[in-house]
């Protein structure tokens, strides 16, 4: 494997399917990212399994381990630092990040409905809910707020009669795990800018 690799941490909160869709694509070094560790909020996930079928080191930090949830979050950032990540993707990770990781890695997201609509932890069922006829999936930097970062790519997936939240989210992640593993590999390969709001790959001058 390249060491010029792109180094990822990744962060799940469950199944870890987008998890597994990078690790199966940084498999071909021609990728140009690796994933040096997997973290997680939560013990026992299926996304932490992946990572150790995988070879990758696995950290779990916890929320109710700490007295505060500001001591969670410099828990946190600690535990990927040590991992000096060129990125941190937060795939399927079901937590708010705080500064102390923000302003010391890149960070990205991934999130199943078209920012800025249905932001939030039920963004799948309130897009069923509204009853629109097109949602579909967002990849977008990370920032303090709830999904409110710069947005890198998004496509669209339309809304079936007789969905329901899980059938539709299960389409949605098909096409989101796409979007991401391509959205990253180019990330890794081009280098990105931000201007404001808006991002673009390619390295600054380049
Ligand atoms: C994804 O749709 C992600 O956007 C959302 O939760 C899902 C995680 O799926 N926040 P998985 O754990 O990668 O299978």
């Amino acid at each position: 494997m390249s060491s010029q690799a792109v180094r990822l941490v990744v962060l799940v909160s469950g199944s870890g399917t987008n998890l597994q869709a990078l690790l199966d694509a940084a498999a071909d070094e021609t990728y140009g990212a690796r994933i040096v560790a997997v973290g997680a909020d939560r013990p026992g996930v299926e996304g932490l399994a992946r990572a150790e079928r995988a070879g990758v080191p696995t950290f779990v930090e916890r929320l109710a381990d700490h007295p505060t949830r500001e001591e969670w979050d410099l828990g946190l950032a600690a535990r990927i630092a040590p991992y000096e990540p060129d990125l941190v993707v937060c795939a399927g990770f079901m937590k708010i990040l705080g500064a102390p990781t923000l302003e010391a890695f890149p960070v990205l997201n991934t999130h199943p409905a078209l920012l800025p609509s249905f932001p939030g932890a039920h963004g799948v069922r309130d897009a069923l809910s509204y009853g629109v006829r097109v949602t579909g999936c967002t990849v977008m930097l990370a920032d303090a707020g709830v999904d409110t970062g710069p947005i890198i790519a998004q496509e669209a997936v339309p809304v079936l009669d007789g969905d329901d939240e899980s059938s539709l989210h299960e389409r949605i992640k098909t096409v989101e795990r796409h979007l991401l593993v391509e959205t990253v590999g180019r990330m890794a390969r081009e280098g990105w800018t931000v201007t404001g709001r808006t991002v673009r790959f390619g390295r600054p001058g380049g």
